[in-house]
Protein backbone atom coordinates (compact mmCIF):
# COMPACT_ATOMS: atom_id res chain seq x y z
CA UNK A 1 0.00 0.00 0.00
CA UNK A 2 1.94 3.35 -1.12
CA UNK A 3 -0.46 5.88 -0.16
CA UNK A 4 -2.01 5.23 2.92
CA UNK A 5 -0.09 7.27 5.29
CA UNK A 6 -1.45 10.74 5.07
CA UNK A 7 -4.03 10.29 3.49
CA UNK A 8 -6.81 11.98 4.57
CA UNK A 9 -4.13 15.17 4.32
CA UNK A 10 -3.45 14.34 0.60
CA UNK A 11 -5.61 15.09 -2.46
CA UNK A 12 -6.11 12.47 -4.43
CA UNK A 13 -5.27 12.79 -8.32
CA UNK A 14 -6.62 10.63 -11.06
CA UNK A 15 -4.46 10.73 -14.37
CA UNK A 16 -5.15 8.61 -17.41
CA UNK A 17 -4.26 7.76 -21.39
CA UNK A 18 -6.39 6.60 -23.28
CA UNK A 19 -6.35 2.75 -23.24
CA UNK A 20 -4.89 1.90 -26.96
CA UNK A 21 -5.91 -0.54 -29.72
CA UNK A 22 -3.65 -3.63 -30.24
CA UNK A 23 -4.42 -3.09 -33.75
CA UNK A 24 -0.61 -2.36 -34.46
CA UNK A 25 1.95 -1.65 -32.66
CA UNK A 26 2.09 1.60 -30.82
CA UNK A 27 3.70 4.66 -32.26
CA UNK A 28 5.40 8.17 -31.58
CA UNK A 29 1.88 9.60 -31.67
CA UNK A 30 0.97 7.25 -28.75
CA UNK A 31 4.14 7.93 -27.19
CA UNK A 32 3.32 11.26 -26.78
CA UNK A 33 0.02 11.36 -25.10
CA UNK A 34 1.78 9.05 -22.62
CA UNK A 35 4.98 10.82 -21.60
CA UNK A 36 3.06 14.04 -21.28
CA UNK A 37 0.84 12.05 -18.75
CA UNK A 38 3.58 10.38 -17.11
CA UNK A 39 5.20 13.35 -16.61
CA UNK A 40 2.23 15.07 -14.86
CA UNK A 41 1.80 11.76 -12.90
CA UNK A 42 5.12 12.19 -11.54
CA UNK A 43 4.53 16.19 -11.04
CA UNK A 44 1.48 15.39 -8.65
CA UNK A 45 3.25 12.80 -7.12
CA UNK A 46 6.45 15.29 -6.44
CA UNK A 47 3.95 17.49 -5.15
CA UNK A 48 2.15 15.72 -2.38
CA UNK A 49 -0.66 13.95 -4.53
CA UNK A 50 -2.02 10.81 -4.00
CA UNK A 51 -2.11 9.90 -7.59
CA UNK A 52 -3.45 7.34 -9.60
CA UNK A 53 -2.47 6.96 -13.23
CA UNK A 54 -4.17 4.42 -15.82
CA UNK A 55 -3.31 3.35 -19.26
CA UNK A 56 -4.10 0.34 -20.73
CA UNK A 57 -5.26 -1.78 -24.05
CA UNK A 58 -9.16 -1.47 -25.86
CA UNK A 59 -8.83 -5.22 -26.84
CA UNK A 60 -12.17 -5.76 -28.28
CA UNK A 61 -14.17 -5.18 -31.64
CA UNK A 62 -14.15 -6.00 -35.33
CA UNK A 63 -10.72 -4.23 -36.21
CA UNK A 64 -9.54 -6.52 -33.50
CA UNK A 65 -11.10 -9.54 -34.69
CA UNK A 66 -10.42 -8.69 -38.31
CA UNK A 67 -6.61 -8.26 -37.61
CA UNK A 68 -6.28 -11.72 -35.87
CA UNK A 69 -8.43 -13.64 -38.86
CA UNK A 70 -5.72 -12.08 -41.38
CA UNK A 71 -3.02 -13.47 -39.15
CA UNK A 72 -5.14 -16.74 -38.42
CA UNK A 73 -4.58 -16.78 -35.53
CA UNK A 74 -7.58 -16.36 -32.00
CA UNK A 75 -8.15 -12.58 -31.01
CA UNK A 76 -6.47 -13.30 -27.42
CA UNK A 77 -3.34 -14.94 -28.61
CA UNK A 78 -2.96 -12.08 -31.04
CA UNK A 79 -3.84 -9.20 -28.25
CA UNK A 80 -1.84 -11.13 -25.54
CA UNK A 81 1.77 -11.00 -27.92
CA UNK A 82 1.01 -6.99 -28.86
CA UNK A 83 0.23 -6.06 -25.18
CA UNK A 84 3.77 -6.85 -24.20
CA UNK A 85 5.34 -5.22 -26.78
CA UNK A 86 3.10 -2.08 -25.05
CA UNK A 87 4.08 -2.75 -21.85
CA UNK A 88 7.67 -2.93 -22.76
CA UNK A 89 7.87 0.43 -24.72
CA UNK A 90 6.05 2.38 -21.52
CA UNK A 91 9.04 0.77 -19.23
CA UNK A 92 11.44 1.70 -22.44
CA UNK A 93 10.10 5.78 -21.75
CA UNK A 94 9.92 4.95 -17.86
CA UNK A 95 5.76 5.34 -18.25
CA UNK A 96 4.49 5.38 -13.95
CA UNK A 97 1.14 3.91 -14.28
CA UNK A 98 -0.03 2.41 -11.67
CA UNK A 99 -2.33 -0.07 -13.58
CA UNK A 100 -2.94 -1.06 -16.73
CA UNK A 101 -6.76 -1.95 -17.65
CA UNK A 102 -6.87 -4.99 -20.24
CA UNK A 103 -10.37 -5.24 -21.38
CA UNK A 104 -9.70 -8.66 -22.19
CA UNK A 105 -9.53 -8.84 -18.60
CA UNK A 106 -12.05 -11.04 -16.52
CA UNK A 107 -12.73 -8.44 -13.58
CA UNK A 108 -13.10 -5.40 -16.89
CA UNK A 109 -16.09 -7.81 -18.63
CA UNK A 110 -17.69 -8.84 -15.64
CA UNK A 111 -17.67 -5.01 -14.06
CA UNK A 112 -19.17 -3.92 -17.60
CA UNK A 113 -21.57 -6.62 -17.40
CA UNK A 114 -22.72 -5.42 -13.92
CA UNK A 115 -22.89 -1.50 -15.37
CA UNK A 116 -24.55 -2.54 -17.94
CA UNK A 117 -27.31 -4.28 -15.84
CA UNK A 118 -27.34 -1.66 -13.75
CA UNK A 119 -28.18 1.21 -16.60
CA UNK A 120 -31.02 -1.16 -18.31
CA UNK A 121 -32.34 -1.80 -14.53
CA UNK A 122 -32.07 1.98 -14.12
CA UNK A 123 -34.03 2.63 -17.21
CA UNK A 124 -31.29 4.20 -19.37
CA UNK A 125 -31.59 1.25 -21.52
CA UNK A 126 -34.11 0.22 -24.33
CA UNK A 127 -34.40 -2.17 -27.53
CA UNK A 128 -34.47 -0.91 -30.92
CA UNK A 129 -33.45 -1.06 -34.45
CA UNK A 130 -29.91 0.76 -35.36
CA UNK A 131 -29.65 1.88 -39.42
CA UNK A 132 -26.72 4.42 -39.88
CA UNK A 133 -22.92 4.33 -40.86
CA UNK A 134 -19.85 2.67 -39.35
CA UNK A 135 -16.46 3.16 -39.40
CA UNK A 136 -14.39 0.06 -38.31
CA UNK A 137 -11.30 1.87 -38.14
CA UNK A 138 -12.76 4.35 -35.48
CA UNK A 139 -15.35 1.60 -34.28
CA UNK A 140 -17.87 4.61 -34.61
CA UNK A 141 -21.42 4.83 -35.36
CA UNK A 142 -22.43 8.08 -38.03
CA UNK A 143 -25.64 9.52 -39.45
CA UNK A 144 -25.24 9.99 -43.02
CA UNK A 145 -24.78 14.08 -42.21
CA UNK A 146 -21.95 13.57 -40.30
CA UNK A 147 -19.86 11.67 -43.11
CA UNK A 148 -17.52 13.79 -45.48
CA UNK A 149 -17.79 12.95 -49.47
CA UNK A 150 -19.51 9.11 -47.70
CA UNK A 151 -15.84 8.54 -45.83
CA UNK A 152 -15.61 8.45 -42.22
CA UNK A 153 -14.93 12.02 -41.36
CA UNK A 154 -12.47 11.68 -38.62
CA UNK A 155 -10.30 9.23 -40.36
CA UNK A 156 -11.49 9.25 -43.96
CA UNK A 157 -11.96 5.63 -44.21
CA UNK A 158 -14.92 3.77 -46.75
CA UNK A 159 -17.64 3.52 -43.97
CA UNK A 160 -20.51 0.71 -44.15
CA UNK A 161 -24.03 0.71 -43.33
CA UNK A 162 -25.62 -1.31 -40.81
CA UNK A 163 -28.85 -2.48 -40.32
CA UNK A 164 -29.21 -4.84 -36.81
CA UNK A 165 -31.78 -4.74 -33.52
CA UNK A 166 -29.71 -3.04 -31.36
CA UNK A 167 -30.06 -1.59 -27.56
CA UNK A 168 -29.57 1.74 -27.12
CA UNK A 169 -28.46 4.17 -24.27
CA UNK A 170 -30.59 6.77 -23.69
CA UNK A 171 -28.02 9.59 -24.44
CA UNK A 172 -30.73 11.86 -25.50
CA UNK A 173 -32.60 12.38 -22.64
CA UNK A 174 -28.99 14.13 -21.27
CA UNK A 175 -28.78 16.76 -24.19
CA UNK A 176 -29.55 19.42 -22.15
CA UNK A 177 -27.47 18.39 -18.58
CA UNK A 178 -23.92 17.91 -21.07
CA UNK A 179 -25.04 21.33 -22.90
CA UNK A 180 -24.71 23.17 -19.42
CA UNK A 181 -21.53 20.75 -18.32
CA UNK A 182 -19.61 21.80 -21.23
CA UNK A 183 -20.56 25.39 -21.53
CA UNK A 184 -20.71 25.94 -17.55
CA UNK A 185 -18.44 23.50 -15.86
CA UNK A 186 -15.14 23.02 -17.40
CA UNK A 187 -14.90 20.05 -18.03
CA UNK A 188 -13.25 19.88 -21.48
CA UNK A 189 -9.42 21.95 -22.38
CA UNK A 190 -9.00 23.63 -24.53
CA UNK A 191 -12.11 25.74 -24.91
CA UNK A 192 -12.00 25.74 -28.52
CA UNK A 193 -13.21 21.53 -28.16
CA UNK A 194 -16.42 22.70 -26.37
CA UNK A 195 -17.58 24.61 -29.18
CA UNK A 196 -17.09 21.53 -31.96
CA UNK A 197 -19.06 19.79 -29.53
CA UNK A 198 -21.92 22.27 -28.89
CA UNK A 199 -22.31 21.86 -32.51
CA UNK A 200 -22.29 18.60 -32.63
CA UNK A 201 -25.42 18.71 -30.04
CA UNK A 202 -27.17 21.34 -31.44
CA UNK A 203 -28.01 18.69 -34.43
CA UNK A 204 -29.91 16.79 -31.49
CA UNK A 205 -28.37 14.02 -29.61
CA UNK A 206 -28.92 10.57 -30.73
CA UNK A 207 -29.01 7.61 -28.51
CA UNK A 208 -26.04 5.77 -28.57
CA UNK A 209 -26.22 2.17 -29.92
CA UNK A 210 -24.72 -0.07 -27.48
CA UNK A 211 -24.54 -3.33 -29.31
CA UNK A 212 -22.89 -5.42 -31.98
CA UNK A 213 -24.64 -8.07 -33.58
CA UNK A 214 -22.05 -10.08 -35.61
CA UNK A 215 -18.69 -8.85 -33.70
CA UNK A 216 -18.38 -11.77 -31.65
CA UNK A 217 -14.56 -10.76 -30.34
CA UNK A 218 -16.42 -8.45 -27.41
CA UNK A 219 -17.99 -8.41 -23.57
CA UNK A 220 -21.24 -10.39 -23.92
CA UNK A 221 -24.61 -8.44 -23.73
CA UNK A 222 -26.11 -9.46 -20.26
CA UNK A 223 -29.87 -8.82 -21.59
CA UNK A 224 -29.57 -10.96 -24.89
CA UNK A 225 -26.47 -12.84 -25.26
CA UNK A 226 -26.30 -13.34 -28.96
CA UNK A 227 -24.96 -9.75 -28.36
CA UNK A 228 -22.11 -8.37 -27.51
CA UNK A 229 -21.38 -4.94 -26.07
CA UNK A 230 -20.74 -2.03 -28.51
CA UNK A 231 -16.78 -1.33 -27.99
CA UNK A 232 -16.27 1.90 -26.96
CA UNK A 233 -19.05 1.61 -24.18
CA UNK A 234 -17.02 -1.28 -22.98
CA UNK A 235 -13.73 0.79 -23.67
CA UNK A 236 -15.28 4.40 -21.81
CA UNK A 237 -15.53 1.88 -18.76
CA UNK A 238 -12.36 1.38 -18.44
CA UNK A 239 -12.21 4.18 -16.38
CA UNK A 240 -14.43 3.08 -13.62
CA UNK A 241 -13.47 -1.07 -13.77
CA UNK A 242 -9.55 -0.48 -12.74
CA UNK A 243 -11.32 -0.16 -9.57
CA UNK A 244 -11.98 -3.31 -9.01
CA UNK A 245 -8.16 -4.35 -9.40
CA UNK A 246 -6.51 -5.75 -6.32
CA UNK A 247 -3.77 -3.72 -6.19
CA UNK A 248 -5.11 0.01 -6.43
CA UNK A 249 -4.88 1.99 -3.41
CA UNK A 250 -8.40 3.96 -3.97
CA UNK A 251 -11.83 3.06 -3.98
CA UNK A 252 -13.88 4.24 -6.45
CA UNK A 253 -15.67 7.01 -4.75
CA UNK A 254 -12.30 8.45 -3.34
CA UNK A 255 -12.04 9.98 -7.34
CA UNK A 256 -15.32 9.48 -8.67
CA UNK A 257 -17.41 10.75 -5.94
CA UNK A 258 -14.91 12.98 -3.81
CA UNK A 259 -15.48 16.90 -4.76
CA UNK A 260 -11.97 17.82 -4.11
CA UNK A 261 -9.84 15.14 -6.15
CA UNK A 262 -8.75 16.39 -9.58
CA UNK A 263 -9.45 14.20 -12.86
CA UNK A 264 -6.87 14.75 -15.68
CA UNK A 265 -8.01 12.41 -19.07
CA UNK A 266 -5.35 12.55 -21.77
CA UNK A 267 -7.02 12.19 -24.96
CA UNK A 268 -6.30 12.61 -28.53
CA UNK A 269 -8.68 14.99 -30.49
CA UNK A 270 -10.41 12.86 -32.48
CA UNK A 271 -12.14 10.78 -29.60
CA UNK A 272 -13.48 14.09 -27.47
CA UNK A 273 -17.42 13.17 -27.87
CA UNK A 274 -16.75 9.92 -26.76
CA UNK A 275 -14.76 11.14 -23.88
CA UNK A 276 -16.65 14.68 -22.81
CA UNK A 277 -20.43 13.63 -24.47
CA UNK A 278 -21.05 10.11 -23.80
CA UNK A 279 -18.54 9.44 -21.35
CA UNK A 280 -19.94 12.20 -18.74
CA UNK A 281 -23.42 11.05 -19.39
CA UNK A 282 -22.09 7.94 -18.38
CA UNK A 283 -20.84 9.03 -15.26
CA UNK A 284 -23.84 11.03 -14.09
CA UNK A 285 -26.22 8.07 -14.62
CA UNK A 286 -24.49 6.26 -12.28
CA UNK A 287 -24.54 8.86 -9.70
CA UNK A 288 -20.58 10.20 -10.26
CA UNK A 289 -18.83 13.66 -10.76
CA UNK A 290 -17.80 14.56 -14.00
CA UNK A 291 -14.62 13.77 -15.51
CA UNK A 292 -11.91 16.57 -16.88
CA UNK A 293 -10.64 16.05 -20.54
CA UNK A 294 -7.80 17.30 -22.12
CA UNK A 295 -8.19 17.20 -25.76
CA UNK A 296 -4.61 17.12 -27.61
CA UNK A 297 -3.14 17.79 -30.80
CA UNK A 298 -2.04 15.25 -33.38
CA UNK A 299 1.48 14.11 -34.13
CA UNK A 300 1.67 15.07 -37.83
CA UNK A 301 4.28 13.09 -40.35
CA UNK A 302 4.02 15.56 -43.75
CA UNK A 303 1.33 16.92 -42.74
CA UNK A 304 -1.05 14.10 -42.10
CA UNK A 305 -2.12 12.30 -38.80
CA UNK A 306 0.93 10.04 -37.79
CA UNK A 307 -0.86 6.53 -38.48
CA UNK A 308 -0.89 2.69 -38.82
CA UNK A 309 -3.37 3.19 -42.22
CA UNK A 310 -1.67 5.71 -43.50
CA UNK A 311 1.72 4.44 -43.33
CA UNK A 312 4.18 7.37 -41.49
CA UNK A 313 4.62 6.11 -38.76
CA UNK A 314 7.93 6.45 -36.49
CA UNK A 315 8.75 3.88 -33.90
CA UNK A 316 9.54 5.07 -30.39
CA UNK A 317 12.01 2.15 -29.69
CA UNK A 318 13.98 3.06 -32.72
CA UNK A 319 14.26 6.69 -30.95
CA UNK A 320 15.26 6.26 -27.53
CA UNK A 321 17.90 4.10 -28.75
CA UNK A 322 18.91 6.55 -31.08
CA UNK A 323 18.51 9.80 -28.38
CA UNK A 324 17.48 8.51 -24.78
CA UNK A 325 14.44 8.38 -23.23
CA UNK A 326 15.30 11.60 -21.86
CA UNK A 327 15.44 13.77 -25.22
CA UNK A 328 12.54 12.17 -26.24
CA UNK A 329 10.83 13.15 -23.23
CA UNK A 330 11.89 16.58 -23.02
CA UNK A 331 11.16 16.78 -26.77
CA UNK A 332 7.44 16.30 -26.58
CA UNK A 333 7.17 18.20 -23.75
CA UNK A 334 9.00 21.36 -24.79
CA UNK A 335 8.72 21.25 -28.66
CA UNK A 336 5.03 20.10 -28.92
CA UNK A 337 2.00 22.92 -28.36
CA UNK A 338 -0.13 20.25 -26.08
CA UNK A 339 -3.37 21.30 -27.68
CA UNK A 340 -1.76 21.83 -31.20
CA UNK A 341 -0.58 19.19 -33.75
CA UNK A 342 2.96 19.36 -33.73
CA UNK A 343 5.79 17.28 -35.73
CA UNK A 344 8.94 15.32 -34.56
CA UNK A 345 12.32 14.83 -36.60
CA UNK A 346 15.76 14.56 -36.43
CA UNK A 347 16.62 17.92 -36.84
CA UNK A 348 14.33 19.14 -34.74
CA UNK A 349 15.39 17.02 -31.85
CA UNK A 350 19.17 17.86 -32.87
CA UNK A 351 18.49 21.20 -32.46
CA UNK A 352 17.31 21.61 -29.01
CA UNK A 353 19.43 18.63 -27.88
CA UNK A 354 22.46 20.95 -28.43
CA UNK A 355 20.44 24.43 -27.88
CA UNK A 356 19.03 23.48 -24.95
CA UNK A 357 20.42 20.62 -22.95
CA UNK A 358 23.82 20.55 -23.83
CA UNK A 359 25.00 24.44 -24.11
CA UNK A 360 22.43 25.09 -21.43
CA UNK A 361 21.55 22.50 -18.85
CA UNK A 362 24.69 20.09 -19.50
CA UNK A 363 27.25 22.77 -19.77
CA UNK A 364 25.96 24.44 -16.83
CA UNK A 365 26.24 21.58 -14.58
CA UNK A 366 29.86 20.65 -15.98
CA UNK A 367 30.88 23.87 -15.74
CA UNK A 368 30.05 24.42 -11.93
CA UNK A 369 31.27 20.61 -11.22
CA UNK A 370 34.72 21.45 -12.77
CA UNK A 371 34.91 24.52 -10.95
CA UNK A 372 34.06 22.66 -7.78
CA UNK A 373 36.71 20.12 -7.84
CA UNK A 374 39.08 22.78 -8.83
CA UNK A 375 38.82 25.05 -6.55
CA UNK A 376 37.57 22.85 -3.79
CA UNK A 377 38.24 19.24 -4.45
CA UNK A 378 34.51 18.68 -5.15
CA UNK A 379 33.06 19.77 -1.83
CA UNK A 380 30.29 22.19 -1.62
CA UNK A 381 31.46 25.10 0.41
CA UNK A 382 29.95 27.26 3.25
CA UNK A 383 28.85 30.48 3.19
CA UNK A 384 29.94 33.11 4.89
CA UNK A 385 28.52 33.12 8.68
CA UNK A 386 29.63 36.12 9.77
CA UNK A 387 27.76 37.96 6.63
CA UNK A 388 24.41 38.96 7.85
CA UNK A 389 23.00 38.91 4.82
CA UNK A 390 23.54 36.26 2.05
CA UNK A 391 25.58 37.18 -0.75
CA UNK A 392 23.83 36.96 -4.36
CA UNK A 393 20.44 36.70 -2.91
CA UNK A 394 18.50 38.40 -5.82
CA UNK A 395 19.58 35.60 -7.90
CA UNK A 396 18.14 32.98 -5.59
CA UNK A 397 15.45 35.14 -5.11
CA UNK A 398 14.62 35.44 -9.02
CA UNK A 399 15.20 31.72 -9.29
CA UNK A 400 12.38 30.85 -6.20
CA UNK A 401 10.30 32.97 -8.61
CA UNK A 402 10.66 31.21 -11.25
CA UNK A 403 10.21 28.45 -9.14
CA UNK A 404 6.39 29.28 -8.45
CA UNK A 405 6.09 30.51 -12.20
CA UNK A 406 7.14 26.71 -13.60
CA UNK A 407 4.85 24.81 -11.04
CA UNK A 408 2.25 27.38 -12.13
CA UNK A 409 2.07 26.44 -15.67
CA UNK A 410 2.70 22.24 -14.89
CA UNK A 411 -0.84 22.88 -12.82
CA UNK A 412 -2.11 24.46 -15.63
CA UNK A 413 -1.37 21.31 -18.00
CA UNK A 414 1.04 24.27 -20.19
CA UNK A 415 4.20 22.10 -20.39
CA UNK A 416 5.78 23.92 -23.08
CA UNK A 417 5.22 27.07 -20.75
CA UNK A 418 6.97 25.60 -18.11
CA UNK A 419 9.82 24.21 -20.54
CA UNK A 420 10.50 28.20 -21.48
CA UNK A 421 10.35 28.96 -17.49
CA UNK A 422 12.93 25.97 -17.72
CA UNK A 423 15.18 27.66 -20.19
CA UNK A 424 14.95 31.16 -18.36
CA UNK A 425 16.10 29.57 -14.93
CA UNK A 426 18.93 27.99 -17.26
CA UNK A 427 19.71 31.58 -18.43
CA UNK A 428 19.90 33.14 -15.32
CA UNK A 429 22.33 30.43 -13.40
CA UNK A 430 24.39 30.42 -16.92
CA UNK A 431 24.21 34.78 -16.83
CA UNK A 432 25.35 34.39 -12.96
CA UNK A 433 28.66 32.53 -13.89
CA UNK A 434 29.36 34.73 -16.86
CA UNK A 435 29.00 37.65 -14.75
CA UNK A 436 30.65 36.56 -11.36
CA UNK A 437 33.59 34.79 -13.38
CA UNK A 438 34.50 32.33 -10.22
CA UNK A 439 37.68 31.99 -12.16
CA UNK A 440 39.01 35.14 -12.12
CA UNK A 441 38.27 35.88 -8.55
CA UNK A 442 41.27 35.70 -5.78
CA UNK A 443 38.83 36.04 -2.58
CA UNK A 444 38.08 32.13 -1.99
CA UNK A 445 35.18 33.29 0.91
CA UNK A 446 33.32 35.05 -2.34
CA UNK A 447 33.89 32.59 -4.76
CA UNK A 448 32.84 29.94 -2.31
CA UNK A 449 29.31 31.74 -2.01
CA UNK A 450 29.20 31.89 -5.64
CA UNK A 451 30.20 28.34 -6.03
CA UNK A 452 27.77 27.26 -3.00
CA UNK A 453 24.74 29.50 -4.95
CA UNK A 454 25.21 27.26 -8.36
CA UNK A 455 25.33 23.77 -6.65
CA UNK A 456 21.81 25.07 -5.12
CA UNK A 457 20.41 26.39 -8.25
CA UNK A 458 21.40 22.95 -9.73
CA UNK A 459 19.83 21.27 -7.15
CA UNK A 460 16.40 22.71 -7.31
CA UNK A 461 16.31 22.77 -11.19
CA UNK A 462 16.99 19.07 -11.16
CA UNK A 463 13.96 18.89 -8.68
CA UNK A 464 11.74 20.78 -10.87
CA UNK A 465 12.58 19.10 -13.85
CA UNK A 466 12.82 15.40 -12.51
CA UNK A 467 9.21 14.33 -14.03
CA UNK A 468 10.72 15.07 -17.29
CA UNK A 469 14.43 14.25 -17.39
CA UNK A 470 13.84 11.24 -15.24
CA UNK A 471 17.59 9.73 -15.79
CA UNK A 472 19.84 12.70 -15.88
CA UNK A 473 18.16 14.32 -12.54
CA UNK A 474 18.76 11.44 -11.06
CA UNK A 475 22.65 11.30 -11.95
CA UNK A 476 22.37 14.55 -10.33
CA UNK A 477 20.73 13.47 -7.11
CA UNK A 478 23.15 10.55 -7.27
CA UNK A 479 25.95 12.59 -6.82
CA UNK A 480 25.01 15.30 -4.33
CA UNK A 481 23.78 12.13 -2.27
CA UNK A 482 20.55 12.57 -2.04
CA UNK A 483 17.45 11.70 -3.06
CA UNK A 484 14.98 13.38 -5.32
CA UNK A 485 12.27 14.94 -3.54
CA UNK A 486 14.58 15.89 -0.52
CA UNK A 487 13.92 19.82 0.51
CA UNK A 488 17.18 20.91 1.07
CA UNK A 489 17.96 23.96 2.54
CA UNK A 490 21.09 25.89 0.84
CA UNK A 491 23.04 25.65 4.42
CA UNK A 492 22.23 21.69 3.92
CA UNK A 493 24.03 21.69 0.62
CA UNK A 494 27.39 22.91 2.71
CA UNK A 495 29.91 20.13 3.03
CA UNK A 496 28.50 17.34 0.79
CA UNK A 497 31.03 15.77 -1.14
CA UNK A 498 29.98 15.29 -4.54
CA UNK A 499 30.68 12.83 -7.12
CA UNK A 500 32.22 13.35 -10.54
CA UNK A 501 29.44 12.87 -13.17
CA UNK A 502 29.91 12.08 -16.99
CA UNK A 503 28.32 15.10 -19.01
CA UNK A 504 24.81 14.50 -18.90
CA UNK A 505 24.14 15.34 -22.69
CA UNK A 506 26.48 15.21 -25.67
CA UNK A 507 26.45 16.99 -28.83
CA UNK A 508 24.95 15.24 -31.63
N1 LIG B 1 -9.15 2.69 -28.14
C1 LIG B 1 -9.51 4.03 -28.40
C2 LIG B 1 -9.47 4.84 -27.12
C3 LIG B 1 -10.38 4.35 -26.04
S1 LIG B 1 -10.19 5.25 -24.56
C4 LIG B 1 -11.48 4.78 -23.64
C5 LIG B 1 -8.54 4.62 -29.40
N2 LIG B 1 -7.39 3.99 -29.53
S2 LIG B 1 -6.20 4.44 -30.52
O1 LIG B 1 -5.15 3.51 -30.28
O2 LIG B 1 -6.68 4.56 -31.86
O3 LIG B 1 -5.79 5.86 -30.08
C6 LIG B 1 -5.43 6.10 -28.75
C7 LIG B 1 -4.95 7.51 -28.56
O4 LIG B 1 -3.79 7.73 -29.35
C8 LIG B 1 -5.97 8.55 -28.99
O5 LIG B 1 -6.05 9.56 -28.01
C9 LIG B 1 -5.39 9.11 -30.24
O6 LIG B 1 -5.71 10.44 -30.47
C10 LIG B 1 -3.91 8.96 -29.96
N3 LIG B 1 -3.16 9.03 -31.18
C11 LIG B 1 -3.16 8.19 -32.22
N4 LIG B 1 -2.41 8.73 -33.21
C12 LIG B 1 -1.91 9.91 -32.81
C13 LIG B 1 -1.07 10.87 -33.36
N5 LIG B 1 -0.59 10.77 -34.58
N6 LIG B 1 -0.74 11.92 -32.59
C14 LIG B 1 -1.18 12.06 -31.28
N7 LIG B 1 -1.98 11.18 -30.74
C15 LIG B 1 -2.37 10.10 -31.50
O7 LIG B 1 -8.86 5.64 -29.99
Amino acid sequence: MKFKIDMKDKKNCFISTPIYYPNSKLHMGHAFTTILADILARYKRQNGYNVLFSTGSDEHGQKIEETAQEKNITPKIYVDKIIKSFKELWIVLGISYDVFVRTSDDVHKNYVKKIVKKLEEEGHVYKGKYEGYYCKSCESFFTKSQLKNLKCSVCGSNVFIIKEDSYFLKVSSFQDWIKNQLENKNILFPKSKVNELLIFISNGLNDLSITRKKVKWGIEFPLSPELTIYVWLDALLNYLSLFSNNNIDFSIDEIWKNPDSEIFQFIGKEITRFHSIYFPIILEMLGYKSNKVYSHGWLLEDGKKMSKSIGNIKNPFDYVLKYSRDVIRFYFYSQVSFFEDGRISDDLIIKMTNGILVNKYSNLISRVYAMLFKYNSGTIPERDKSKKNHDDMNVIETFEKYGSEFNKCMDDVGFKNSSNVFEKILNLANKYIDETKPWSIKDTKRRDIILLNCMYLIFKLNVLISPILIDSSIKVFDSLGVKKDSELKIDNLSGIRVKKIDNLFNRI
